[in-house]
């Protein structure tokens, strides 16, 4: 079975300085190796700008670096665009597609999603296909529906569980401080952990994060709840205490399962 997946979303936060401050501390205590953080996957997505200076900084393999968005397409002529290759060149190992953030600001659609999770794929790159549903559509009773199509449309074809992670992040949680009830994410989860079974090979093995308010005060609760694999982490992952408090919670959380 794969680690627990912590990961930090910084979104377009920080500067270069307190950018390697954050990412100072968090390597920090994970070079320290302490009992407390052992037993997860840690992963850092600073601003794109930064993760060549913050790559620089890692000295032992013990966070992924992830991009936040990548291109379809190979390095040529596609302004303000940033290739898979480019990601990799800085140390980058992962990337984050189809966050609500990308689909709500740039109108990206699955399909866009598709299309880039193949190139990445094609790049050896880890990959955490985000899907969500917003407000309306939960109280429309649609969010089952919603994330399913999202799902197997943004998958890559042939994608098999080994490298592709999703993330559920009900825009309604994002940055609002409501986090989903645990019977929420439990409902969701499992639904989604259907949805991999039936439609593809080593299925057991894609972790599905939970996105969304997750705080060192919810984390052990939501950790416990079956299918959830890992978090996907935005407010909470700009300061290291809370970041780290969230994995030792999860390890908790683990152990309820
Ligand atoms: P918050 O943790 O700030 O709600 O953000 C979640 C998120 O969007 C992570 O990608």
């Amino acid at each position: 079975m794969r680690p627990f997946l912590i990961a930090g979303n910084w979104k377009m936060n920080g500067s270069m300085k307190s950018c390697q401050e954050l990412a100072t501390s968090i390597l920090s205590s994970l070079n320290s190796d302490s009992e407390s953080v052992r037993g997860n996957e840690y992963l850092i997505s600073p601003p794109f700008l930064y993760i060549d200076a913050i790559s620089r900084q890692i000295e032992k393999d013990v966070v992924i670096l992830a991009g936040k968005d990548c291109s379809a397409s190979d390095n040529g002529a596609h302004t303000g665009d940033i290739s898979c290759e480019m990601l990799k060149d800085v140390g980058a190992k992962s990337v984050i597609l189809g966050h609500s953030e990308r689909r709500q600001n740039h109108g990206e659609t699955s399909q866009d999603v598709a299309k880039k999770a193949e190139k990445a794929a094609q790049a050896k790159m880890a990959v955490i296909i985000c899907v969500c549903e917003t407000l309306e559509e939960r109280e429309a009773g649609e969010e089952f529906e919603i994330v399913r199509s999202q799902i197997l449309t943004s998958l890559p074809s042939g994608a098999t569980g080994q490298d592709i992670d999703i993330a559920y992040e009900p825009v309604w949680a994002i940055g609002t401080g409501k986090t989903a009830s645990a019977e929420d994410v439990e409902a969701m989860h499992d639904f989604i952990r259907n949805i991999l079974n039936e439609n593809l090979d080593k299925a057991d093995e894609m972790r599905i994060l939970y996105g969304g308010s997750v705080k060192p005060e919810n984390a052990k609760e939501l950790a416990a709840v079956s299918n959830v694999g890992g978090f996907l982490i935005g407010g909470a992952s700009l300061k290291a205490e809370s970041f780290l408090e969230i994995g030792r919670e999860a390890l908790l959380g683990q152990k309820d399962k």
